[in-house]
């Protein structure tokens, strides 16, 4: 069930995955100008990073019923440099027209399904300054396994939830990446059994 803080959608995994996230993406994007977050939920990793990048432009978007939401967190804070919400759904809108030195999404990648994650890539190389990295946070299977036993529970949740949703193998999505003209930077271990995977856009 969704919940709701000082009438503001609140996430209390966004609460405490948001530090862990930044102290790993903030040296790898010091030398971005512009970023689009995919699938920002409450808009609560924007508001933090946006605020902690002052650097940088924070480009939010998701489906259309999130988007009150992260307008409301958007003003909660006075930030020059947080952009309302785009409406994007990784495979059914125009992507924006614009390039993007990174492309931000977590916990994206188990709630939709195989045919949005591939269309996630065949879109976003399009969009991708050179050397413009691509960071995606959230649990992942490596070699068809699980990496624990509460990420297996989980997407027996996921299943029963949506039977689309689930998670995803971290080798199928790299051949996507690779497709894609994005080769593997980092894969990185993170609390609560999620990783931070990292790719970059060949020259
Ligand atoms: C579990 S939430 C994660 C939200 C936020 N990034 C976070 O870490 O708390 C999953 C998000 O994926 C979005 N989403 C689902 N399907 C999508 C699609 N096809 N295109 C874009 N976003 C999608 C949902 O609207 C939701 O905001």
């Amino acid at each position: 069930m969704k919940k709701f803080e000082n009438n503001k959608p609140y996430s209390q995994s966004s609460e405490e995955n948001k530090e862990v996230i930044f102290k790993l993406i903030n040296p790898l994007l010091s030398q971005s100008k512009r970023v689009l977050e995919i699938a920002s939920g409450t808009g609560q990793h924007a508001v933090y990073f946006a605020e902690k990048m002052p650097f940088l432009s924070w480009q939010t978007s998701d489906l259309i019923e999130s988007h009150s939401g992260i307008k409301q967190w958007i003003n909660s804070v006075n930030l020059p440099n947080i952009l309302p919400p785009l409406e994007l759904n990784v495979s059914e809108t125009q992507w924006p027209n614009t390039y993007y030195d990174g492309i931000f999404s977590a916990n994206s990648f188990h709630i939709m399904s195989k045919q949005n994650v591939t269309d996630f890539f065949k879109n976003v190389s399009a969009i991708l300054n050179e050397k413009a990295i691509v960071i995606i946070y959230g649990p992942f299977n490596y070699n068809g396994a699980y990496t624990s036993e509460s990420n297996a529970n989980f997407d027996i949740w996921l299943k029963n939830r949506n039977s689309q949703s689930g998670i995803k193998d971290f080798e199928w999505c790299d051949c996507l990446a690779q497709e894609a003209q994005l080769s593997l930077l980092e894969d990185i271990e993170m609390p609560m059994n999620n990783r931070i995977l990292v790719w970059q856009k060949k020259i």
